[in-house]
C-alpha cells in the first residue's frame, strides 16, 4: 500500500483551517477569542464544544473528543487517518506525494472487501434478471409494483435456494476466510454454505456508496424463519451507523432540503417510484444518534414516514426525540387507514402518496395530539378524561403558553364543548398536578428523615459502647471510625474519646472524662445527656447488629452520591458506568440485609 509522503501530511497539517473545516458542518458563534457551538460527536443543546483558531485544536467540553483539523474530519466521516489526509489534501488542492512514488488508494486494505461485496452483489443481481431459477423472485418483485428501472436503481438480486453457490461462484478468487469475514458465507462442518439462500436481495451502502452489506428478503410466508435476514456486523458494516439508500437519496435530500424516514427498504423503493427520492430507511432497528447526525450533516429538515399502525407510532415517537436531539427539525406524516407507505402507493396512486407527503406534514406536537386521540374512544365520557389528562400532562412538558392556546382551541372543537369548560379543565388539572408533586416531595422528605433518625440512632447506641465499655472499642473502631459524620455532636465525642484513649488505652467507663474535655457548659450538658441516654445492656448480640445497620446505612449514603453524580454524567458511557456501580452496591445491599447473622435469640 502506498503510504502518502511525511511533506504532504506537513503540508496538509499547515494548511487545513480548524474554524474552516469544522464550519462546514456545525454552526460555529464566536465566543471570547474562540468559537463555540453544538457538540457533532455527542448530542447536547447547550454547547460544549469550542474551536481554538490560534491553536487550530477543537475540544468538547462534554464528551471530551479533541484534536486538530485532521482528527476531526477523520472522527466525523469515521475514516482512517490516512483517508482523511487525503481528503484535506484534496480540499485544499493539495497534490498527495506517496513514499514510493506510485499512485495512493484510499484505504487499500479495504479494496478487496469492497470487491467481494461487489462481486457477491454482481452474482445475486444476475440471477435475479437474468437466470431461469430467479423467475420467482423477479416475478414477486414485479408482483409488487416494481418496474425494471427501479430494479436497476437499487440493484435488486436473487441469493438462489442452493447451499452454495455463491461460494462455489467466488472461491476461485477469494477465500473462504475473507468471505466469512463479510458474512456472505458460513461454516458448517466442515463445509461452506451461503448466508443468504431463496431471498430477494437489497444491497447496502454506506453514506459514500460503497457496498458494506445486504439485506435479505423471504418470498414466501414462513412463519418460522425471519423475513429479512441482514448481513451481520463486520468491519464494513455496523447497523446503527448507516443508512439505506442514503448515498443515492442526497443529491435529492440537497435538492428538496429535507430527508424523509420510512420504516422498511421496500417503502423507501415505492416512494422513489412515486417521485419521492429523498427517502432513507434505517434497519429494523430504532433510529440511532449516529443516523441521526448522518443526516444533520445533509440537511436540518426530517420527515419521519412511519407505517400508520401502533408500532409504527411508537417509533416515531422515538425518531423525534432522536431527531430533535440531532437539532434536526422534524415533521411527522401519518398515514391514514393503517397504511405502509407501500401499500398506500399501491392502495391509492403514485401522484396520490407524493402529493399526500407534500400536504400532510405536521408538528411533532400535533403529532402527539393527534396520536393520543386515537387511543382514546372519545364518545365514552371516561375515555374523554383520560384524553384531556394525557394531552395536558404533553402540553405542561413542552411549557409553551401559545402552544397551549393553540390546543385549547383545538380540543374544542374536537369535543365540541365550551372553551371555558376547557380552560377550567386545564385548571384543575394545574392544581392536582402541583398538589401531587408536593406531597410527593413532603413524603420523600419524611422518609428520608426516618433513614436518618434510624441512623442516628444506631451510632448514639455505638457510642456509648465506645465511651462506657472497654472489651467493645476493637470491633467498633475497626468497623466504623469513619462512619460517625453523620451528627455533629457524636463526632466530636467520639474525636475526644479517642484522644483520651491514646493517652491511657486500659480505661474502662470514660464518660466522666469525655464530658470534662468540652469546655463549655452547655456542651458539657448535652454530651453528659447524650451519653446517659438509654443505657440498658449491652451484648455483643445487640452491638453486631448495630455495626451491621450502620454498614448498610454507609452503603446506602454511597448510593446516594452516587445516583447525584449518574445525574451529571457528561456522557452515556460515564452514566452507564455509574449505573453499573450503583447496582452492584444495591445488590450487595440486599445481600447485607438477609445475611443478619446475628438475630437476636428468642428470650
Ligand atoms: P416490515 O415488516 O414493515 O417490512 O419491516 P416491510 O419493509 O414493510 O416489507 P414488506 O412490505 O412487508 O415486504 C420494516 C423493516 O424492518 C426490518 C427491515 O429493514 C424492514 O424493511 N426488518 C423487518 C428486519 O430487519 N428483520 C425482520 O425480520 C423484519
Ligand atoms: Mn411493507
Amino acid at each position: 500500500m502506498a503510504k502518502i509522503s511525511q511533506q504532504t501530511i506537513d503540508l496538509v497539517k499547515r494548511t487545513a483551517d480548524i474554524v474552516d473545516v469544522v464550519s462546514e458542518v456545525v454552526k460555529l458563534q464566536p465566543s471570547g477569542k474562540n468559537l463555540t457551538g453544538l457538540c457533532p460527536f455527542h448530542s447536547e443543546k447547550t454547547p460544549s464544544f469550542f474551536v481554538h483558531k490560534d491553536s487550530g485544536l477543537f475540544n468538547c467540553y462534554g464528551c471530551h473528543e479533541k484534536g486538530d483539523a485532521i482528527h476531526f474530519v477523520q472522527k466525523y466521516k469515521n475514516i482512517s487517518y490516512p483517508e482523511a489526509i487525503a481528503e484535506l489534501a484534496h480540499r485544499y488542492h493539495i497534490e498527495i506525494e506517496t513514499e514510493g512514488g506510485d499512485e495512493y488508494h484510499i484505504k487499500s486494505d479495504l479494496k478487496r472487501p469492497y470487491e467481494l461485496n461487489e462481486a457477491a452483489n454482481a452474482f445475486y443481481q444476475v440471477n435475479l434478471t437474468n437466470m431461469e431459477r430467479g423467475k420467482v423472485a423477479l416475478d414477486y418483485i414485479r408482483g409488487r409494483g416494481l418496474d425494471v428501472h427501479t430494479i436497476q436503481y437499487f440493484e435488486l438480486g436473487y441469493a438462489p435456494q442452493e447451499r452454495s453457490v455463491l461460494f462455489q461462484e467466488l472461491k476461485s478468487t477469494y477465500e473462504p476466510v475473507e468471505m466469512m469475514e463479510l458474512g456472505l458465507i458460513n461454516k458448517g462442518g466442515k463445509d461452506y454454505y451461503d448466508l443468504f439462500r431463496h431471498r430477494l436481495i437489497f444491497p447496502i451502502r454506506n453514506e459514500q456508496g460503497k457496498l458494506v452489506a445486504f439485506s435479505g428478503r423471504i418470498l414466501e410466508k414462513n412463519e418460522n424463519e425471519a423475513k429479512y435476514v441482514n448481513t451481520p456486523q463486520t468491519k464494513l458494516f455496523v447497523k446503527s451507523q448507516v443508512l439505506y439508500n442514503l448515498d443515492k437519496a442526497l443529491p435529492f435530500i440537497r435538492r428538496q432540503k429535507r430527508v424523509v424516514l420510512f420504516e422498511g427498504y421496500l417503502d423507501v423503493i415505492a416512494a422513489f417510484q412515486a417521485g419521492v427520492k429523498e427517502g432513507v430507511c434505517s434497519m429494523g432497528t430504532a433510529l440511532t444518534e449516529e443516523q441521526a447526525r448522518l443526516i444533520k450533516k445533509h440537511t436540518d429538515q426530517a420527515v419521519l414516514c412511519y407505517d400508520g399502525d401502533s408500532a409504527g407510532f411508537e417509533a416515531m415517537v422515538t425518531g423525534i426525540r432522536v431527531l430533535e436531539n440531532a437539532g434536526l427539525v422534524v415533521g411527522v406524516v401519518l398515514l391514514p387507514e393503517g397504511l405502509d407507505p407501500d401499500e398506500f402507493v399501491r392502495k391509492k396512486s403514485k401522484a396520490a402518496f407524493a402529493s399526500y407527503l407534500e400536504n400532510h406534514v405536521i408538528d411533532p406536537v400535533e403529532f402527539e395530539y393527534e396520536v393520543t386521540k386515537r387511543k382514546f374512544d372519545l364518545t365514552k365520557p371516561s375515555q374523554v378524561e383520560e384524553f384531556k389528562a394525557q394531552l395536558f400532562k404533553s402540553l405542561e412538558r413542552r411549557g409553551s403558553q401559545t402552544l397551549l392556546e393553540f390546543y385549547i382551541k383545538k380540543l374544542t372543537q374536537d369535543l365540541s364543548v365550551d372553551e371555558s369548560v376547557i380552560r377550567s379543565d386545564m385548571h384543575h388539572h394545574q392544581i392536582t398536578q402541583a398538589i401531587l408533586a408536593s406531597n410527593k416531595r413532603k413524603k420523600e422528605q419524611i422518609a428520608n428523615i426516618a433513614i436518618l433518625s434510624k441512623r442516628i440512632r444506631a451510632e448514639n447506641r455505638l457510642l456509648l459502647y465506645f465511651v462506657k465499655k472497654r472489651e467493645f472499642r476493637i470491633p467498633i473502631i475497626d468497623a466504623l471510625t469513619p462512619m460517625f459524620v453523620k451528627e455533629n455532636l457524636n463526632v466530636s465525642i467520639l474525636v475526644e474519646a479517642e484522644a483520651i484513649l491514646a493517652k491511657d488505652n486500659s480505661l474502662e467507663d470514660i464518660t466522666e472524662l469525655v464530658v470534662k474535655a468540652f469546655t463549655k457548659e452547655s456542651e458539657r450538658t448535652m454530651v453528659r445527656q447524650r451519653l446517659e441516654e438509654g443505657i440498658g445492656d449491652f451484648s455483643d448480640v445487640d452491638l453486631a447488629q448495630l455495626i451491621h445497620s450502620v454498614n448498610i446505612s454507609k452503603l446506602e449514603d454511597e448510593v446516594l452520591a452516587l445516583q447525584k453524580d449518574r445525574e451529571l454524567a457528561p456522557t452515556q458511557e460515564e452514566f452507564m458506568n455509574i449505573s453499573k456501580q450503583i447496582q452492584a452496591l444495591l445488590i450487595r445491599i440486599q445481600e447485607l440485609k438477609k445475611e443478619n447473622p446475628w438475630k437476636k435469640p428468642k428470650s
